[in-house]
């Protein structure tokens, strides 16, 4: 029997990045009877998948990738080959922000995907089913229907939205158990017998319950709606932790006050520095282009709000920390601890300790930024600034050696479980931390001699 015969299906997902590897290494490691080929071109990428040192740091990643690696699951930079054999085809590209022409700052660039799709045509010699795994503005399976069933071979591309709803840093958790699958599909005959083959793959370990089927225009605006919601509550919570600062409540108190509210429910309530990663923004600004393409201008403004809001707490940050460093931080050494944008990823993507550490900057700090994971990413983020502003430093205590003020920028656990005795000890004083995060126990800081700035209270000052 040959290796394509094996399989029940071959599935092909296109784009090897922080979405396609992990759900290709899911699927594959609960399907063994499926054939699972994951496809990029970027060919670093795909040599990195086929290590143990993968190109994205996510807990667990490497034990589900090493199940089924070289059994049933590939990685391949032969994109056209793949997509002549396979059955099924996930599309896994990115789809950033438009930089330039009509919607540029706001509207989906859907090059890559577009350029996928044309190949796909090129490619292929048989029926397929045609999966957007990418976040995409609702509608785009039209005009992918358009352009992949415009081919002259007779061939038929049935296209399915099937959005991710990982987050980063618990992906494997997430892939495992995840709170529903949503796939979405034509009503008619075809849409409907495809959607089914794809409920099959998932239900190889998910409960048929929390696999939910819709129309495929429900499912594309469920994924920028699920986005929208949650960096709603961030900034909902962020908003309010400003008026907490005025009036000696605690956004803490707060937060666990009305999410104990089952209506309201107690997650996405921590106040923070503001919210980053690379979807966030990327599809609530997508969302309002969408809206003001159909002309409903106050919805778009509505949801507008919630990045601009982020926008005000990261600036709001800084103010502060300057206007209680006594109006000035040029020349003063400020150790960031923490620059990807969430716990447990080295992906920087859109992290606000990047516009931290510009500001910073700006005002002619010195700022020595400390990560476990995020390092290289953050020399990248900040290569313009050059080494006579900003230090990249791994250990948390010679980081901080002779600064004026630590920012935690991310709630890394190390950065709960420093001596700050130690860390105090070698810092000029008066010594300032700001807990970005609000991870740090500020009454123990206060009492050895720091001065605390947490989010959303009143600080505890010697002065
Ligand atoms: P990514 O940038 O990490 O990966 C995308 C990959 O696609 C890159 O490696 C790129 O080289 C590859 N690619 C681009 N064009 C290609 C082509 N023509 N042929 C083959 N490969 C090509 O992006 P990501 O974070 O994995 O996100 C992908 C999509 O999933 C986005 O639409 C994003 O909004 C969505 N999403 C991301 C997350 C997340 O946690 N990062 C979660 C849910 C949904
Ligand atoms: C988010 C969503 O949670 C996923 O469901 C979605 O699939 C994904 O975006 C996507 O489409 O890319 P992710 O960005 O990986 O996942 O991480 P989150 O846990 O959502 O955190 C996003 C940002 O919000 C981080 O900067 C985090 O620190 C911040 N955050 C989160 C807060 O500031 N407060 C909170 O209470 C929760």
């Amino acid at each position: 029997m040959s290796v394509t015969n094996k399989f029940k299906k071959q599935i092909l997902c296109i784009g090897a990045g922080y979405v396609g590897g992990p759900t290709m290494a899911m699927i594959a490691a609960k399907c063994p009877d499926y054939k699972v080929t994951v496809v990029d071109i970027n060919a670093a990428r795909i040599d990195a998948w086929n290590t143990d040192h993968l190109p994205i740091f996510e807990p667990g990643l490497l034990e589900v990738v090493k199940i089924s690696r070289g059994r049933n699951l590939f990685f391949s930079t032969d994109v056209d080959a793949a997509i002549r054999d396979a059955d099924i085809i996930f599309v896994s590209v990115n789809t950033p922000t438009k930089t330039f022409g009509e919607g540029a700052g706001r509207a989906a660039d859907l090059q890559y995907w577009e350029k996928t799709a044309r190949n796909i045509v090129k490619c292929s010699g048989s029926d397929k089913i045609i999966i957007e795994k990418s976040t995409l503005p609702v509608r785009t399976a039209a005009a992918m229907e358009r352009i992949l069933n415009a081919n002259d071979k007779g061939i038929h591309f049935e296209v399915l939205s099937n959005p991710e709803f990982l987050a980063e840093g618990t992906a494997i958790a997430d892939l495992e158990n995840p709170d529903r699958v949503l796939i979405g599909s034509q009503m008619n005959e075809s849409g409907l017998r495809a959607c089914q083959e794809v409920v099959d793959i998932y239900a190889h370990w998910i409960p048929r319950e929390r696999i939910l089927t819709s129309n495929v225009w429900s499912s594309e605006l469920s994924k920028l709606v699920a986005n929208a919601f949650l960096a709603q509550r961030i900034s909902s919570i962020n908003s309010i932790s400003a008026l907490c600062e005025k009036t000696e409540a605690d956004v803490k108190e707060v937060s666990r006050a009305i999410g104990k509210d089952c209506r309201i429910g107690s997650r996405f309530l921590n106040a923070s520095v503001g919210f980053g990663g690379s979807c966030f923004k990327k599809d609530i600004l997508n969302l309002v282009y969408i809206c003001e393409c159909y002309g409903l201008t106050d919805v778009a403004r509505y949801w507008e709000s919630v990045v601009l809001m982020n926008d005000y707490q990261k600036r709001r940050f800084v103010q502060n920390m300057l206007r209680v460093m006594f109006n000035t931080i040029a020349g003063k050494r400020i150790a960031l601890f923490g620059f990807a944008f969430k716990a447990d990823t080295g992906d920087t993507r859109e992290s606000p300790a990047i516009d931290i550490a510009r500001q910073l900057i700006e005002e002619r700090a010195h700022v020595v930024i400390s990560d476990p994971e995020a390092l290289e990413n953050a020399a990248h983020d900040l290569g313009e600034c050059g080494s006579s502003s900003v230090e990249y430093v791994g250990d948390p205590y010679k980081a901080v050696a002779g600064a004026h003020a630590i920012a935690i920028m991310t709630e890394w656990k190390l950065y709960m479980e420093l001596d700050y005795k130690k860390i105090f000890d070698s810092m000029e004083k008066p010594a300032f931390i700001f807990d970005g995060r609000n991870i740090l126990d500020h009454q123990k800081l206060y009492d050895l001699g720091f001065n605390v700035f947490p989010l959303g209270t009143t600080p505890l000052k010697h002065f």
